[in-house]
C-alpha cells in the first residue's frame, strides 16, 4: 500500500533535467540527473541576498552556475570529470557578436570541405557497432577530422568549444541511445543517415548554440577540477549551498557521458574510465565494483541508521548483498568527508541545499534524507530539515528531497 502522503506528490517532470531542454543554454547536453532550473531559481530566491556567493560543489552539467549567472550571482562549481568542468565553463562564458558571427562563417565553410572519406579516427568505445551505423560512424569520422584542422581540441578556446559542444550534440542525435529511461539505453534500430541529413543537423545545432549565446549572462561561475571530498587550501568564502550530490542508487555518470567523453577525447580507454568512476562518489562502472571489496571506511561515526540499513543489505539473500552493503557505507562516508571539509569555505550563517534520492536494495530503503541530515547535526550544523521535492517515478516510495541545513 502507497502511503497517503506518496499518492498525493506527483513526479513533477518541471522538477527535472525534461524542464531544461528548451531553454537556451540549459538545453545543449542533456546528463539525466540534471535537476530544474526551476528547482535552482526558487532556492535562489528563497535563500540568497544580493551579492551572495553561491557553490554548487557536485557541478554536473553546471546548472547551477548557469541559473546563477542568469540572476547576476557569482558562482564556483567543483566537479571531479574533466568533459563536465569544460563544458560547464564554456556554457557559463559571455561571447561576442563579432567571435560568434565568425565562427558561425568558419563553421559553415569547414563544413562544405568535408569530404567522405575512409573513418581516420573513431573513438574506441565498446562495441562502437551498437551506437552508431557504419555509414553515419563514416561521416561523423570524416567531419571531425575536417573540424579538428579548423579549431583548436576542447580545450581553453571557448569559441572553438561551441564547435565541439554542436559536434557532442550531433553524435547522440544520430546514436541509437534511448533516453527513455532513469540513465541511457540503446534503441533496437541503427539507422543510416545521409551525409547531407548529418551536415545540414550539424549547421542547425551549431546555428542554436550561437543564438543561445547571443544573451549576456549578468553573473560569473567558474567551474573547478576539484574533488569535492577534498576542499582543503580553497580561498572561498560561500553565502549559499545549491547542489545535487550523485544518489546512492548506483548511476554511473561516466557511463552515461561516455559517447561524448570518447569523442571530445576526454577519454581514451576502458581503463581511464574505470578509475574516474571509482573516484567519484557513488562510482560503480568497472573496476569499481571489485574495488569496493577492499575499501575501508574512513569514519566510524556515521548515522547508526545507515549501519542498521547495510546489515539489513548485507543479510538479504542475494548473491551481491554484501557488495551492495558496502557500495552504501562508501557512498555516506564519502559524504561525511564532503560535507565536513566543506566548512572552512562556508560563511557563518550560510545556507546549504542538498537535492537528493533515497534509494532501495532488495526491498531495503536507504532514506538518504535521514542519513543526510543526522550527518550535518552530527557536525554541528544547524536549523536541518527536509522539504519533499517529488515522487521519482513509479517504483514504490522513491523520492527526491531538498535536504537544508545552516552554518552556524
Ligand atoms: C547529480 S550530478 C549533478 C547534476 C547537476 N545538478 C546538473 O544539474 O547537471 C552529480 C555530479 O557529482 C559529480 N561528482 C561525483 N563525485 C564527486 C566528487 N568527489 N567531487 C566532485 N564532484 C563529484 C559527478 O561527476 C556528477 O557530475
Amino acid at each position: 500500500m502507497q502511503s497517503e502522503l506518496e499518492l498525493n506528490l506527483e513526479t513533477r517532470t518541471d522538477y527535472t533535467f525534461k524542464y531544461n531542454k528548451n531553454l537556451g543554454r540549459h538545453g545543449w547536453l542533456r546528463l539525466t540527473p540534471a535537476y530544474s532550473v526551476k528547482l535552482v531559481k526558487e532556492i535562489i530566491k528563497k535563500d540568497c541576498a544580493n551579492g551572495s556567493h553561491i557553490l554548487d560543489p557536485f557541478a554536473g552539467t553546471s546548472t547551477t552556475g548557469l541559473v546563477s549567472a542568469e540572476l547576476g550571482y557569482d558562482s564556483s562549481l567543483f566537479d571531479i570529470n574533466p568533459f563536465l568542468v569544460w563544458l560547464g565553463n564554456t556554457k557559463c562564458k559571455n561571447f561576442s557578436e563579432d567571435d560568434l558571427s565568425n565562427l558561425l562563417e568558419e563553421v559553415n565553410e569547414a563544413i562544405e570541405n568535408v569530404a567522405l572519406e575512409e573513418p581516420s579516427w573513431v573513438p574506441p568505445i565498446y562495441n562502437i557497432q551498437r551506437w552508431w551505423h557504419d555509414e553515419t560512424l563514416q561521416v561523423l569520422s570524416s567531419m571531425r577530422a575536417q573540424l579538428s584542422i579548423r579549431f583548436l581540441e576542447p580545450g581553453n578556446n571557448y569559441c572553438h568549444n561551441l564547435v565541439w559542444i554542436a559536434f557532442s550534440r550531433l553524435i547522440i542525435e544520430t546514436s541509437s541511445a534511448a533516453f527513455n529511461h532513469t540513465s541511457m539505453s540503446f534503441k533496437e534500430d541503427l539507422i543510416s543517415y545521409e551525409f547531407n541529413h548529418i551536415k545540414n543537423l550539424f549547421k542547425e545545432i551549431l546555428n542554436h548554440i550561437i543564438s543561445s549565446c547571443r544573451t549576456n549572462l549578468s553573473g560569473t561561475a567558474e567551474v573547478h577540477l576539484k574533488d569535492s571530498r577534498d576542499l582543503s587550501a580553497l580561498e572561498l568564502s560561500v553565502d549559499t549551498v545549491i547542489t545535487s550530490p550523485p544518489y546512492p542508487n548506483r548511476m554511473s555518470y561516466i557511463r552515461e557521458l561516455r559517447p561524448y567523453m570518447y569523442w571530445a577525447k576526454f577519454l581514451n580507454n576502458a581503463n581511464d574510465a574505470s578509475v574516474l568512476d571509482w573516484s567519484a562518489i557513488g562510482g560503480t562502472w568497472g573496476t569499481a565494483t571489485s574495488n569496493l571489496k577492499t575499501w575501508k571506511p574512513l569514519n566510524d561515526n556515521l548515522p547508526p541508521v545507515l549501519y542498521t540499513a547495510c546489515e539489513m543489505i548485507k543479510n538479504s539473500e542475494d548473491k551481491n548483498a554484501s557488495l551492495m552493503s558496502l557500495y552504501v557505507h562508501k557512498y555516506f562516508d564519502d559524504m561525511y568527508e564532503h560535507i565536513k571539509n566543506l566548512k572552512p569555505i562556508l560563511k557563518s550563517g550560510a545556507k546549504l541545499n542538498y537535492i537528493i534520492g533515497n534509494s532501495s536494495f532488495y526491498g531495503i530503503f536507504v532514506h538518504s534524507d535521514l542519513i543526510l541530515s543526522q550527518i550535518f547535526t552530527s557536525l554541528g550544523y544547524e536549523n536541518v530539515s527536509v522539504d519533499i521535492i517529488r515522487k521519482r517515478n513509479t517504483k514504490k516510495g522513491l523520492l527526491e528531497f531538498n535536504v537544508r541545513a545552516c552554518y552556524a
